[in-house]
C-alpha cells in the first residue's frame, strides 16, 4: 500500500474535494460572499502580500490560494487532486482572480513550474500525505527567490499520535512506516470512510530539513488551540479557537514556522 500511496490518496482527495466543496466547514458560499478562509495565525506571518508571488503548495480546491489573490498577491495553487483543481479553477474564474492551479504530486513540481517565488505557503493538514521531509524542503527551497519567504501553519504531530478519540496514544511522534487507515471526513463526519496513507512528522525532522536545504528559521511557534473545528470532542472556548474539550489547554494543537531563503 505504501509503494501506492499517491494513487491511494489521490483517488480519496478527489471523492473529498466534492464532498468538501458543498460542506459548511468549507463554506464556499460565504467565500463567494467576500469572507476570507485563512485564519490570523497565518495571516500574521503573511503580512501585506500585495504584489507579492505566492506558490501555495497542496491547495486543496483553492479557497486559501483565492484568499491570498484577494488580498493583492499573484498566486499560483498546486494539488494532487484532479477534482480539486478543477473545482479551484472554476472558483478562480467566478471571482475573476488571475490565479493558476496545476494538478501534480509535489515532489514532481520542479519538472511541471519554471518560476521563482516571493512566498512559498502550505498550510493544515499538508505534510501529512509526503513521505518524506528532506524532499518537500527541496521543493520549497528550490521555488524561493533569494531573501524569499516560507510561511507554514500545520497541525502538531502531538496531535496525530492519539486515537480518534483523543483517549489514548496511538501512533509515534516520529516518523516510522505509513500509517494505513479508512476514515470519514473532518468536514462531514457522516461521509463514507476513505483509506489514506499518511506520515507523522516530528518538529526535529521537519526543522532540520528545512535548515539542511538552506533556509533560515526566523519563527517557531506552538498554540493551545486549532483554528479548525476538524477533530472529535472539541469545544469552542473563544470565537474560532477551539480545544479537545477533555485535555483543555494541555497539548499543543498547531505550529507555524517562518523561514527565509539566504
Ligand atoms: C487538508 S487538504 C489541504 C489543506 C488546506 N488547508 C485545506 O483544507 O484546504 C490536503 C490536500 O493535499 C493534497 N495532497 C495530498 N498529497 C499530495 C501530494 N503528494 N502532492 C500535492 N498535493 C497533495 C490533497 O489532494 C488535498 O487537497
Amino acid at each position: 500500500m505504501e509503494n501506492n500511496y499517491l494513487q491511494i490518496n489521490k483517488n480519496s482527495w478527489n471523492k473529498r474535494a466534492e464532498l468538501h466543496f458543498g460542506s459548511e466547514f468549507y463554506d464556499v458560499k460565504g467565500f463567494l460572499e467576500g469572507k476570507s478562509s485563512l485564519n490570523s495565525i497565518e495571516l500574521e506571518l503573511l503580512g501585506d502580500i500585495k504584489g507579492k508571488s505566492v506558490l501555495h503548495l497542496q491547495c486543496h480546491f483553492g479557497l486559501d490560494s483565492l484568499s491570498l489573490s484577494r488580498m493583492g498577491a499573484v498566486v499560483t495553487g498546486v494539488d494532487l487532486s484532479d477534482k480539486a483543481i478543477e473545482l479551484a479553477r472554476e472558483l478562480n474564474e467566478k471571482i475573476h482572480s488571475n490565479s493558476e492551479f496545476i494538478c501534480c504530486d509535489i515532489y514532481d513540481l520542479p519538472n511541471q513550474l519554471n518560476q521563482k517565488f516571493d512566498i512559498v505557503f502550505t498550510s493544515y493538514g499538508t505534510i501529512g500525505w509526503l513521505p518524506d521531509m528532506d524532499k518537500w524542503a527541496q521543493v520549497v527551497a528550490h521555488f524561493l527567490k533569494p531573501q524569499g519567504k516560507f510561511v507554514f501553519a500545520e497541525f502538531h504531530p502531538l496531535v496525530w499520535m492519539f486515537d480518534d478519540d483523543f483517549r489514548q496514544i496511538e501512533y509515534r511522534y516520529f516518523k516510522s512506516a505509513a500509517i494505513e487507515t479508512s476514515e470519514s471526513s473532518y468536514a462531514e463526519t457522516n461521509s463514507e470512510k476513505e483509506a489514506f496513507v499518511s506520515w507523522n512528522h516530528g518538529l526535529g525532522e521537519i526543522l532540520n530539513s528545512l535548515v539542511q536545504n538552506g533556509l533560515q528559521i526566523s519563527s517557531l511557534e506552538e498554540f493551545d488551540y486549532s483554528p479548525h473545528d476538524c477533530f472529535n470532542h472539541t469545544e469552542e472556548f473563544e470565537p474560532g479557537k477551539f480545544r479537545i474539550k477533555h485535555l483543555g489547554n494541555k497539548i499543543p494543537m498547531v505550529y507555524s514556522i517562518v523561514a527565509e531563503k539566504h
